[in-house]
């Protein structure tokens, strides 16, 4: 994060001890629901595990968790053909991106957290613990060069979100995912908040002067650690890591969530604060809807809050037939023919794509630039313009 283009939030860290607490029952638990109940108390701002206090899947309640979904996708296509919902958010999660190809974190076997054993790494998550990093940046750094943006394309469901905004009714998409597949198809900067950031900027962990982001990439690929110009401290990528700041732009939420009139919960488990908590800040009228594998977060409750809806089961697949509901998937189709094809040479030309500039990296020469002359960092709140696609497409080229 750059400091200068980001004033301290108060409050405004990622932080882990939950996660370890949500294992806990008794007071701990208890105390960290009544915070993250207050709908954006300061404690939101902070990423750690949440401890929702619901019924898992081996319940015996989860079969009627599961019925009570039935029918829910169709009542809200009506809504949104009724011309009800106007203010829609979306809140994203890994879910979203494994039809790319991109694993997620948690799902048992195949979740990211799964299969990090090469990494040698004390728990699963230290891989994005910022102590952790600044101890020992490597772990991160292997995993990096497997995380960058470059080599997997935005899904029909990213489409299907672009689709809200060229319908006019997106008011914002939060997602947790780091993978840029929202931009790369297409959703305007003002629409997106990337809640857990980007490879698209670098900073440094420590001072957070700006770094430039093809050169982090460059080292990173390249085995080498970028370091600061300013302190010599480690450069990473602005992903939020667990104890850091969320970006600036998170906090757009304070005046979407009350507007929302439809809220798309899609592909996330919601056990990361302050994230997970945003859902629990739409006007209790509104609608809900989670499309998801399984039930997450409030939607494990029985019963079911009556303005939420639940779809169970492959995202993709539930995404296609919302979409048939509602009369959109030729169009959307045929957005996304249009944008990979005008995307596809951006992506060869990416600004983050490896190429031979010099870069400062440990183990390599100094490079030229002084990153504290580098705009960067993360990008600041935006005012949310309501423009829609057609007026858009221009900034859908760029990757990130
Ligand atoms: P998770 O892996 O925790 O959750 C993904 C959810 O999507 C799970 O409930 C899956 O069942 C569901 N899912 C996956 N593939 C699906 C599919 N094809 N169809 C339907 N559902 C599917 O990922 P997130 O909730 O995004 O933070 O994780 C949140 C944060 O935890 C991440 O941003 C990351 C991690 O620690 C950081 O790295 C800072």
């Amino acid at each position: 994060m750059n400091r200068s283009s980001q004033p301290p939030v108060p409050g405004g860290r990622l932080t882990e001890p939950a996660e370890r607490l949500d294992s806990v029952p008794g007071p701990y638990g208890k105390q960290r629901r009544k915070q993250t109940d207050s709908a954006l108390a300061p404690d939101l701002s902070q990423m750690s595990m949440s401890g929702q206090d619901t019924l898992n899947n081996s319940s015996p309640f989860a079969s009627a968790v599961k019925s009570s979904s039935r029918g829910g996708l169709a009542s809200v296509a009506r809504l949104v053909k009724l011309g009800r919902c106007k203010n829609v958010v979306v809140v994203a999660g890994a879910g979203v991106s494994t039809a790319s190809g991109i694993p997620d974190f948690r799902t048992p076997g195949t979740g990211l957290y799964a299969n990090l054993e090469k990494y040698n790494i004390p728990y699963p998550k230290a891989i994005f613990n910022i102590d952790y990093f600044s101890n020992d940046p490597q772990p991160f750094f292997s995993l990096a060069k497997a995380l960058y943006p470059g080599s997997h394309r935005p899904n029909y469901i990213h489409y299907f979100i672009r689709m809200l905004h060229h319908k006019g009714l997106l008011l914002r998409v939060y997602t947790q995912n780091i993978d840029g597949l929202e931009k790369l198809c297409g959703i305007p900067d003002d629409k997106l908040v990337e809640a857990h950031g980007s490879f698209a900027t670098a900073a440094c962990h420590l001072c957070y002067t700006a770094y430039p982001a093809k050169e982090a990439k460059q080292a990173i690929m390249n085995d080498k650690v970028p370091i600061c110009t300013f302190c010599a401290a480690t450069v990473k990528p602005d992903i939020v890591f667990f104890g850091e700041d969320l970006p600036q732009k998170y906090f757009l939420n304070t005046q979407d969530f009350p507007k929302a009139d439809l809220l798309i919960i899609m592909g996330t488990s919601l056990q990361i604060e302050p994230f997970a908590s945003l859902v629990n800040t739409v006007r209790s009228p509104v609608p809900r809807l989670l499309l998801n594998r399984n039930a997450v977060g409030p939607f494990k409750k029985v019963p079911l809050r009556r303005a939420d809806h639940m779809e169970l089961g492959d995202l993709e697949e539930t995404v296609r037939r919302f979409a048939e509901m509602l009369g959109w998937n030729d169009d959307i189709e045929e957005l996304m023919r249009s944008q990979e094809t005008l995307s596809l040479p951006t992506l060869i030309s990416s600004p983050l794509s490896v190429d031979q500039t010099s870069c400062q990296s440990r183990g390599a020469p100094a490079g030229k630039e002084t990153s504290r002359s580098r705009a960067g960092g993360q990008r600041g709140a935006s005012s949310g313009s309501e423009e829609t696609d057609s007026k858009s497409s221009a900034s859908s080229s760029q990757s990130t």
